[in-house]
Order: C-alpha cells, then sequence, then structure tokens
C-alpha cells in the first residue's frame, strides 16, 4: 500500500490500513534503531525544520534523532530565539524559511489549527507536532505501537484515558486513532474537564475512576494542563489526586493485570503514584519514549514520497 498524503495534520480522517502501514513501517525502523550504527541514507537530501512555539523535550528530540537517523539534514527553531520575538507572524517564518529550500516542516504550536493553516501557507509537506488542544498524532502512533507490542491486536482492547480531557491533544488523536483501530475507548475526569464535544466521541464516560479501573485493560493517564487553564476546573490538586489520581492501592483492589502509559510529562505524585510510573510491572511510559523515534522516523520516510520512488 502508498501513502498518499502529503501532511500530516491529524489522526481523524487517517483509516486503519494507513494508521497499520505506519506502524508496520516503524516496526520495521525499530530494527536498524538496533544495529551498531543505526542509520540508514533515506531522507539523504532532504533538509528539515522543526518549528518548535512551544516547550518541548520528548517530541523535539525524537523528531531531531529520527532526522539525524534518515540521514536527513536538519534545522532547529525555537520561538524564543528566533524573529517571533519582533513581532514575525508564522506565515512569514515559514515561507521565509522555505524560501531556503525546505522539504518538510515539523510545527508545534499553542494554537489549535496552526499545522493546518501552515499547510496552507508553504508548498512543503507538514507534520503536526502538537497544535493546541487539537490534535498530537505521532504521539497517539507512537501509543498505539506500543500497545500493539504489549497486547498484538487492538479489536476489543478497552482502553481508559484518564485525567484532563479537555486541554488534551493527546486524548482527541487517541480516541480518533485508537477507534479507527476497534479498542473500545473511555474517558474519566472531573465533569469540568471533559468538553462538550465528547458527546460526538462516541466513547464510554466515567466520573469515578475506580469503576474506570475496573473496566480498562490499559490507563493511559494524563497530566493536568495548568499552563491551559486559565479557571480552576477543580479545587485543589490535593483533592484531584485523592479523587482521580491513579495509586497503587487502586490498582492493586483489581487482582489482575493492567498497563499504564502517560505521555509526559509526569506530574508525579498528583494523576500518578511516583512508584508505579517506574513499575515495570504496569508501566510502558518509558517503551513509548523508545518507540516515539520509529514512529516519527516511519512518518517522515512515508511523507517524503521516498516509499513510492522504488
Ligand atoms: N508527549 C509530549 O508531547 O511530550 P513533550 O511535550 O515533551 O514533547
Amino acid at each position: 500500500m502508498n501513502f498518499n498524503r502529503k501532511h500530516l495534520l491529524g489522526l481523524e480522517h487517517v483509516s486503519a490500513e494507513e494508521i497499520k502501514l505506519i506502524l508496520d513501517t516503524a516496526e520495521s525502523f525499530k530494527e536498524v534503531l538496533e544495529r551498531p550504527i543505526p542509520k540508514v541514507p533515506t531522507l539523504r537530501g532532504k533538509t528539515i525544520v522543526n518549528l518548535f512555539y512551544e516547550s518541548s523535550t520528548r517530541t523535539r528530540f525524537s523528531f531531531e534523532l529520527a532526522e539525524k537517523r534518515l540521514s536527513a539534514d536538519t534545522l532547529n527553531f525555537s520561538a524564543s530565539t528566533s524573529s517571533v520575538k519582533k513581532g514575525e507572524s508564522l506565515r512569514d517564518t515559514a515561507q521565509n524559511i522555505e524560501a531556503m529550500k525546505v522539504d518538510m516542516v515539523v510545527i508545534r504550536h499553542g494554537a489549535a489549527g496552526a499545522a493546518h493553516y501552515l499547510s496552507r501557507c508553504i508548498k512543503g509537506t507538514v507534520i503536526n507536532a502538537g497544535d493546541g488542544w487539537h490534535e498530537h498524532p505521532t504521539q497517539a502512533l507512537l501509543d498505539m505501537l506500543t500497545i500493539r507490542e504489549r497486547f498484538n491486536n487492538f479489536k476489543g482492547l478497552k482502553v481508559a484515558i484518564v485525567g484532563d480531557i479537555l486541554h488534551s491533544r493527546v486524548a482527541r488523536s487517541n480516541i480518533f486513532g485508537l477507534k479507527t483501530m476497534g479498542a473500545e475507548v473511555a474517558i474519566c475526569a472531573p465533569r469540568t474537564l471533559i468538553p462538550f464535544e465528547a458527546e460526538k466521541w462516541k466513547v464510554n464516560i466515567f466520573n469515578d475512576v475506580d469503576q474506570t479501573i475496573a473496566w480498562a485493560d490499559i490507563l493511559m493517564v494524563l497530566r493536568i494542563q495548568l499552563e491551559r487553564q486559565a479557571q480552576n476546573f477543580f479545587p485543589s490538586l490535593r483533592e484531584y489526586h485523592n479523587y482521580f489520581g491513579i495509586t497503587r492501592e487502586r490498582l492493586e483492589r483489581i487482582k489482575r493485570d493492567i498497563t499504564i502509559m502517560h505521555p509526559g510529562p509526569i506530574n508525579r505524585g498528583i494523576e500518578l503514584d511516583s512508584d508505579l510510573a517506574d513499575d515495570a510491572q504496569y508501566s510502558v511510559i518509558l517503551n513509548q519514549v523508545t518507540n516515539g523515534v520509529a514512529i516519527r522516523m516511519a512518518v517522515l520516510y512515508l511523507l517524503s514520497g521516498e516509499n513510492k520512488s522504488h
């Protein structure tokens, strides 16, 4: 199957066949990453810009590493040290960078829709590395690769996303991707952190974390995004932890295996007990990070069109 997309802006309209192709391609890149010299010449001659208007550790480094592993030339842009500080717009910034002959742009931006907008401003390929509350497609893809490695397939698997759903692009991309792949999805949060649009997602909605844990095979735990909250959605972080925190005591009550995922960064002791995050019996959090490089290699490769030229 060919991957006939120019951009990856979200997972809402990406088919099961396309997601499977990305996951299979990432698996073959994982084999490359295990080699003594983990590098292939696949994107030699391509130039990729990482345009980050928001802070990032995992996404930024794994895109950069993926580009280097594929032998692309990379440029890294931080809004805080660029002419954005002098008032330059996103459109002008991107068009000026593209004038230097760039093939692909990876963008993270605080505004929902920034990646879509950019895809209409420039001729090159755009990859959404997280746009406001909207989508974070490569995060959901690396989450799905991690799930597939542990459970082999998605059909009938019960995945509960617990935490700040309202402000979460990770939740949206995972809901779209996991449902497309046949998983059952639930969300669990205080009512104030569940958006009105959740009704349209056709997911189970829980407000009780113990019921959620009893239902789920996988808990995808999200942090409370205090930096995006202009108002108080719950009385205090301690109260949030008491009612919605994933604790060892809660998990041990169900007396069966359950898998814990988290996209990071973790607010240890708030949404998740610190020792659970590091407990290999439950947690696949660092596997998610490892898989991020292979997924981003797969996405860059498939969008570059190199898979069609052989
Ligand atoms: N999961 C994720 O997007 O992490 P960063 O913000 O560190 O990139």
